[in-house]
C-alpha cells in the first residue's frame, strides 16, 4: 500500500514538473521571421516614437510579426478579446478620442514610450512572468510596426 502510494506521488511528481516546463516554454520570447527590407532600418537605438505611422508596409510587415510572436496570447490579428492577455486594440483609446491635434500628439508620444518599455522589459509581476521581454528578441523596427498594425486593427483594419 505504502509502495503504491509512493509510486502515486511520484506520478503526480513527474506531471507537475511537465506541465511547469510547458508554461515556462510558453513564456519564452520566440523571434518573428519576416522579410522588413521595406521598412527604413532604424539602427540598435530605439526611437522615442513610431516612425512608421503612415506607412503602407508597416501593416503587413506587423501583422506578419504580430502573428508569429504575439498572437497567442494576445490573439490572432489582434481582433480578439478572448485571449489571455490584454486587448492590446485598447492602448491608444484615450488618444484617439482627444480633439487638439497638439495634446492629441502628446498623448500618442506617451503611450509610443509605454509600447516600446512593455515590449522591451515585458512584464514580470513580483517575480512572475506574464510577458516574456523582447529586448534583443525583437528588432525595433519589427516593434514599432506590430504598433501600426495594431493601432490600424482598432481602427477596424487597414485604412
Ligand atoms: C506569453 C504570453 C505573451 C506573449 C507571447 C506576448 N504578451 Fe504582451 N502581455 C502578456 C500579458 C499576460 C500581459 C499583461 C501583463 C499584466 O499587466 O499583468 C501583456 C501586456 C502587454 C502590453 C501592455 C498592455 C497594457 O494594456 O498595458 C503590451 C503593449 C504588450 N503586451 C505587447 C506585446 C507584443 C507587441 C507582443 C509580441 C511581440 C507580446 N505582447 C507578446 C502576455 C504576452
Amino acid at each position: 500500500m505504502a509502495m503504491k502510494r509512493r509510486l502515486h506521488l511520484l506520478f503526480l511528481g513527474a506531471w507537475a514538473l511537465l506541465f511547469a516546463g510547458a508554461v515556462l516554454a510558453a513564456e519564452i520570447a520566440q523571434p518573428p521571421v519576416v522579410d522588413d527590407s521595406a521598412l527604413p532600418a532604424l539602427g540598435n537605438d530605439w526611437r522615442e516614437n513610431n516612425p512608421y505611422r503612415g506607412l503602407p508596409a508597416a501593416y503587413d510587415i506587423g501583422r506578419s510579426a504580430y502573428n508569429q510572436s504575439c498572437a497567442r496570447c494576445h490573439g490572432a490579428d489582434a481582433a480578439t478579446n478572448a485571449a489571455p492577455a490584454p486587448d492590446l486594440r485598447n492602448l491608444n483609446r484615450a488618444c484617439r478620442r482627444i480633439v487638439s491635434a497638439e495634446l492629441k500628439a502628446r498623448c500618442q508620444a506617451d503611450k509610443d514610450a509605454y509600447f516600446a518599455k512593455t515590449v522591451r522589459q515585458g512584464k514580470i509581476i513580483v517575480g512572475v512572468t506574464h510577458m516574456p521581454p523582447w529586448d534583443g528578441v525583437l528588432k525595433q523596427e519589427l516593434a514599432w510596426a506590430i504598433q501600426v498594425f495594431i493601432e490600424a486593427q482598432a481602427r477596424g483594419g487597414r485604412e
